[in-house]
């Protein structure tokens, strides 16, 4: 079964289309991931799929279920880690994974275990009972990342992951999706960090403008492109985008 099927998504803002007619299929048990540049439509394009905002055209399924029409079914089997972190910062990082994990229905016993095993994983032990506010970006990007899987879901959602967290806690979260899929879930992240994106992922996807220009393996986007086996995502990347370094004009530096 696919997890995964976007037909036809768009979402207009006014005169932007922010995200324009994408057709996509994740797989089960893929960790995939979706790349471009700033204002790609990356961001409208994952809260379209998680039910968080409704696409202007087009339909997506996840897990087989109409978003827009199972909200709540589909809420209850995916994990989210927005873009924009909105956490209660008057509780602890522990306190606050055990709120969203009794509010997912789970028994007290695997709540806490949950929560213990999580807060031991993403080296946050030593600071699980300091109140969220007066947490680092890092330290809040992970209690996020561990409330959104805290009840197992099928699919996990991930808006830039990894963005402002430090080698050892990358290196935590990494272990995490590898570990997720490796139980047969399936992982969709946006990154803008390329060397990530290719050591973890199965299948990529590149936003310009809205409209998804490449998707495969990387192996396929090079050959679909006519791109060197020697080239790296990054370069990929910025070829498939359209970006060259020669078009900046840093004559005025002398
Ligand atoms: N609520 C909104 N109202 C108006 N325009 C919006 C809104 N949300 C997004 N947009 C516009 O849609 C486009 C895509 O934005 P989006 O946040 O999806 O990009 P992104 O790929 O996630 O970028 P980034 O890498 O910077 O996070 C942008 O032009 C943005 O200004
Ligand atoms: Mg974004």
């Amino acid at each position: 079964m696919e997890s995964i099927e976007l037909r036809g998504l768009t979402r207009k803002f006014g005169s932007i289309t922010a995200v324009d007619r994408v057709d996509l299929t994740v797989h089960t048990g893929e960790i995939f991931g979706l790349l471009g540049p700033n204002g790609a439509g990356k961001s409208t394009m994952i809260k379209m799929i998680v039910g968080l905002l409704r696409p202007t055209e087009g339909t997506v399924k996840v897990l087989g279920l109409d978003v827009v029409e199972n909200p709540m079914e589909v809420k209850r089997r995916v994990g989210v880690l927005p873009e924009e972190l909105h956490l209660y910062e008057r509780l602890t990082g522990e306190e606050y994974l055990l709120f969203t994990g009794r509010m997912y229905g789970l028994a007290e016993d695997v709540v806490r275990r949950r929560t213990s095993q999580l807060l031991h994983t993403l080296e946050m032990a030593d600071d699980s009972g300091r109140l969220i506010i007066d947490y680092s970006q890092g330290m809040r990007k992970k209690v996020a990342l561990a409330a959104a899987i805290i009840h197992k879901p099928d699919v996990v959602f991930l808006d830039e992951p990894f963005n402002g967290v430090d080698v050892v806690s990358s290196r935590s979260i990494r272990n995490i999706l590898n570990h997720l899929v490796g139980k047969g879930m399936t992982v969709f992240f946006s990154s803008h960090v390329m060397e990530l994106v290719e050591k973890l992922c199965t299948r990529v996807a590149i936003l310009k403008k809205g409209r998804l220009v490449a998707s495969g393996t990387i192996d396929e986007i090079r050959a679909s492109q006519s791109i060197g086996q020697d080239k790296d995502l990054e370069e990929i990347f910025l070829q498939t985008i359209g970006e060259t370094a020669a078009e900046q004009d840093l004559s005025w530096l002398g």
